[in-house]
């Protein structure tokens, strides 16, 4: 039994999420938590909405309500559709509390300390018209290499090259249109070359175990190539005030300094709600406890660098030395599990052009279990994919209906009809019972141990291939066809052989599918509860740690400033009752009922209908 903290990327509060954001953190991190708890470990799932940063005070402007309205409307928004998925966080809070605040200042404050942050004039562009700092990506120009008109600030999309905002031809805000000043302004850096051998040997220590993807690993050592220290502060009145600057209000941490903290405050935040507030170190202070990390790969960048460094920081890691405080000593990632990107028909989502599918879109017209086959099936582990209309149709009827969900159909209908109950074998078991069921039994370790290496293409495979061995166990045995009284004993075999082999495959497949294993284990006179659901709770924010830690004259001497939110909804559930991860043997006798199919079929007309759909938008 290992303590697993499963860390999942926090989606941006700037709007509502797409189904490739769920396709990148969402479903891939719920497949491996859930399998995680089901073979015996202790899981911490955590995340929340990533509140800060330009992108919300953009969107803010346009609607016109304030950055924290803004953060409000989607936080709970994105907390209905996370939870309509049935993903299965322990606790999703967000990045605008007061235990939040207040874990970020006394990590930066400790990273401060040991002299990992340092001070540095700087020039950087401004909006005239604001006075908030224009981030990079947010400026537009001629590049000055090829000549490409629409190059942004920190690369061109036309050659490739990575620019500064400096070097840009007639530079303009691309959200104001005004040419931006570029100004002195101090800022505090991460000093990122004293933690580089730091950042290294570990690097170097995960690629010997072999587990993270090639991609990722090596994405995330060629950045150690070209190391500097990068700006952990802003010219923005949005974000959490900077330690010590409190008295210039324009002055914030930058928003990935305080999004990446979240797996921290947010581990804390829910140990302080269950009443043990020191619980948390568990997963964090223990070096035998494993991390694994879920997102994009636009976020790797900020996982395998920035988030190690401030930890390593924090500790006293670097070539500075140091050490921690109030937190401990805090472990590293075991693991940056990065999938790739999902485009929709061919092209990228672009939200702003209506290239999208949002995530309650899709839950109000399908199956969320269609969606989760879909992206477990056919999303973008080890490469980009893409959704088609088309393809969700296919996978949805060829493989959940007519695959999956026929088994269970014709596996309960059969049973309901001539026993009504789960028959008591009558005659000795044959070749051909005893070979489903123990290739069966085999799924449990090929297709966990391939969803504990994040394989879970693989492992569903696996599992949709043992389906079709069962349904063609079926085929062969022919059970509808034995209906002669001296039939029944070899009946009551086929059919008890063919409830366990539903069972097992139930189980093996509700990580994927929580909402169908339910209906599944209803029909088998269950009580519907296997796969454990979230539910949202409205809370009141706990406000800053105080001595909750309880770890006298180590305490950080940080001081608290206020946080904007008050109450809000969390996502969170009690999953500890989910079944061991083997077989369960079924108990002749358990009632089962004629079934209604647990999966919708689509009409091929869905295809057109939705197609037109995101046309009419354009
Ligand atoms: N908000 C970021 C995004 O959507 C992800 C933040 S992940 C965290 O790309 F590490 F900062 F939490
Ligand atoms: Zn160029």
């Amino acid at each position: 039994m290992s303590h697993i903290l499963s860390a999942v990327a926090w989606p941006y509060a700037n709007g509502p999420r797409h189904i490739g954001h769920v396709a990148g953190f969402g479903v891939p991190s719920d497949v491996f938590s859930r399998y995680m708890r089901m073979a015996g470990h202790d899981v911490l799932m955590v995340s929340g909405t990533d509140e800060h940063g330009t992108p919300i005070l953009v969107k803010a402007d346009e609607e016109g309500i304030s950055p924290s309205e803004l953060a409000d409307k989607n936080n709970r928004f994105i907390v209905e559709d996370l939870v309509a998925l049935g993903l299965s966080y322990d606790l999703f809070t967000r990045t605008t509390t007061g235990n939040h605040y207040d874990v970020v200042r006394r990590m930066f404050w400790q990273v401060r300390e040991n002299g990992y942050m340092i001070e540095e004039e700087t020039r950087s562009a401004i909006s005239p018209s604001t006075g908030r700092t224009l981030p990079d990506r947010y400026i537009e120009g001629t590049c000055p290499l090829c000549g490409a008109d629409g190059a942004r600030g920190d690369q061109c999309d036309s050659c490739g090259k990575q620019l500064d905002p400096t070097d840009l031809i007639n530079p303009v805000s691309k959200i104001t249109g005004e040419t931006p000043n570029f100004v002195e302004t101090t800022h505090y850096f991460l000093d990122l070359p004293a933690l580089a051998e730091a950042l290294s040997k570990w690097l170097d220590e995960r690629e010997a175990s072999g587990t993270w993807r090639p991609n990722v690993i090596k994405f995330s050592q060629n950045l150690l190539g070209d190391i500097k220290p990068r700006a952990m502060t802003r010219d923005i009145d949005w974000g959490i005030p900077v330690p010590g600057w409190e008295d210039q209000p324009n002055k914030r941490l930058y928003v990935w300094f305080d999004a990446v903290v979240g797996y921290l405050s947010a581990s804390i935040e829910w140990a302080r709600r269950t009443g043990d507030p020191n619980r948390w170190r568990e997963w964090w202070n223990n070096p035998e406890a494993l991390s694994y990390y879920f997102m994009g790969k636009d976020n790797i960048v900020f996982h395998s660098q920035i988030w190690p460094a401030e930890l390593l920081g924090y500790d006293g890691r670097g070539s500075k030395g140091g050490q921690p405080k109030e937190l401990g000593t805090l472990n590293l990632p075991t693991e940056v599990v990065s999938s790739e990107f999902l485009t929709m028909e061919g092209k990228k989502f672009a939200t702003s052009r209506g290239i999208v599918i949002y995530v309650r879109d899709m839950l109000e017209r399908y199956q969320a279990d269609a969606l989760r086959y879909f992206i477990s099936a056919a999303g973008p582990e080890t490469q980009d994919s893409d959704f088609t209309w088309s393809e969700f149709v296919r996978r949805t009827n060829d493989e959940l209906v007519a695959g999956w969900g026929n088994l269970v159909n014709r596996t309960a209908s059969m049973i309901a009809k001539r026993f009504a109950e789960i028959p008591e074998p009558l005659a000795e078991a044959e070749d051909i019972d005893i070979q489903l069921l123990e290739a069966i039994n085999e799924g449990f370790d090929t297709v966990g141990d391939h969803i504990a290496s994040h394989h879970q293409k693989a492992a569903l495979g696996e599992a949709m291939r043992l389906v079709g061995m069962a349904n063609k166990y079926v085929n062969d045995t022919q059970p509808f066809k034995l209906k002669a009284e001296d039939e029944l004993p070899r009946l009551s075999r086929i059919l008890f052989t063919l409830a366990q082999a539903v069972t097992d495959l139930n189980l093996m497949l509700s990580p994927f599918l929580p909402f169908s294993a339910n209906e599944v284990d209803k029909i088998f006179g269950g009580s519907g509860t296997i796969a454990p659901m979230p539910r949202i709770e409205e809370v009141e924010d706990l406000g800053p740690l105080g001595d909750v830690l309880g770890e006298d004259g180590q305490v950080s001497s940080v001081s608290v400033v206020d946080a904007p939110s008050h109450r809000y909804p969390i996502i969170t559930g009690d999953y500890t009752n989910a079944p061991t991860w083997k077989r369960h043997n079924i108990v002749p006798g358990t009632p089962v009922s004629r079934p209604k199919p647990v999966f919708t079929k689509l009409d091929p007309s869905v295809v057109d209908e939705e197609l037109q759909r995101y046309a009419n938008i354009h």
